[in-house]
């Protein structure tokens, strides 16, 4: 049976063997600290699993506009103008199956075959991936520990060639915990601006900043910037509702019609009861979101004081989102086999910084408890401490 050129360009995704390997060992019983995980561990919050429950017993259970129920479509666009200073109308939104199938959509309704889309690394492994599926050619613009994990205005304008038709940006980000400036973003919105390259703006860790950080949503900074951008954000993160699958879009009017259109005709509406839910979420108590925040800090700390202590590890204190990306290029290993050995000698599961463009580095996500960081971090101390 021959396999399409579109699906055998495709990498196998190493976040999930990883995370197969732990689990069998979890199943034979072996006592596994994980810190592979890519969602919150806190649970859905009440008041917006009730509204999906009211959803289904009230019949709520047929197709919707395949963008979206018109009132979640609005509570969005309200979101968008009280949190980020932006003015999508209701129009211009498009609910997902996710914020995965947001980005995906915004790249298949402007990229195709010649294309190229700048992606910093190390980046959320599923960027180049998409771009591929569209046909389009990723190029990657590698980061430093230096640089905070981020790409600076000049390093985007080195990769530009006249193929470049998008640049993507994750504030905060996955798996670098990186948060640009405004400062930052505007001189990168400057360079994407002369040359009318769009910005995929993925947002999705928006709600998860500390110390200082500010989120800036990239096409508030301009009226150029407003029209280049597509705003990428969604409900897993922020919510906990990573198994709901909702995400949404805003975007100028000719590239959201375009993405209704594939939507329409690829997956429909996202889950009717779910939207519910999603409503709920956004026009109910935010105290849950940022109870989670603060709960992520303190392990944030924890977890960087710890690791920061070890030696020939390095980090960067990240300052969004859950993760801390390691560095542990000094033990002269491969990130895979690094991770690896990890597992089996200590029974600690991190990410191998490979998935993410970055073979210098491990992730760790602290989505977990603090008991399980602080027995992790034991282990991991010690096996470093042997290697
Ligand atoms: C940077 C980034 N964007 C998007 C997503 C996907 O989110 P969703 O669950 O809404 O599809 C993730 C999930 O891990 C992510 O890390």
């Amino acid at each position: 049976m021959s396999i399409s050129s579109r699906a055998n360009s495709l990498t196998p995704s190493l976040t999930l063997s990883i995370d197969s390997k732990a689990k069998a060992m979890k199943a034979e019983g072996i006592d596994i600290c994980g810190f592979a995980a890519g969602e919150p561990d806190f649970d859905t919050p009440d008041h917006i699993k009730a509204a999906c429950i009211e959803a289904i017993n009230s019949g709520f259970t047929k197709y919707t506009p395949s963008s979206g129920i018109p009132e979640l479509r609005t509570a969005i666009s309200e979101k968008f103008s009280t949190d980020n200073k932006l003015d999508y109308k209701a129009h211009q939104i498009i609910v997902s199956n996710g914020a995965k199938q947001s980005c995906y959509n915004a790249i298949l309704a402007t990229c195709e075959p010649g294309d190229e889309v700048i992606i910093p690394a190390p980046y959320w492994l599923s960027y180049p991936e998409m771009v591929r599926l569209a046909g389009a050619e990723p190029v990657f613009v590698p980061t430093t520990e230096q640089s905070g994990w981020k790409m600076s205005a000049e390093d985007f304008e080195n990769a530009m060639t006249p193929r470049t038709k998008m640049v993507i940006l994750n504030s905060p980000g996955n798996p670098t915990g990186a948060v640009y400036t405004r400062e930052e973003l505007e001189k990168i919105v400057e360079v994407a601006a002369e040359e009318d390259i769009l910005i995929l703006s993925d947002e999705i860790y928006e709600k998860l900043t500390y110390d200082d950080a500010e989120h800036v949503s990239v096409a508030s900074l301009s009226p150029e910037a407003y029209n280049l951008t597509i705003t990428v954000n969604g409900f897993s993160k922020a919510y906990a509702m990573t198994g709901w699958r909702l995400g949404y879009l805003g975007a100028p009017d000719s590239i959201a019609k375009a993405i209704d259109s594939i939507q329409s005709h690829s997956t429909s509406n996202p889950n009717s009861f779910a939207q519910k839910g999603a409503l709920a979420a956004l026009k109910g108590d935010q105290q849950p979101v940022s109870d989670m925040r603060d709960e992520f800090n303190l392990r944030r700390d924890y977890m960087f004081d710890r690791l920061s202590k070890i030696p020939n590890v390095t980090a960067v204190k990240p300052l969004g989102a859950f993760y801390i990306l390691a560095n542990i290029s000094r033990f002269s290993l491969t990130s895979q086999n690094f991770a690896d050995r990890l597992l089996s000698k200590a029974n600690v599961a991190v990410v191998p910084g490979i998935a993410f463009g970055d073979d210098r580095t491990v992730r760790f996500s602290y989505a977990t408890s603090i008991d399980i960081i602080k027995t992790g971090l034991d282990r991991f101390e010690e096996f470093c401490r042997s290697v």
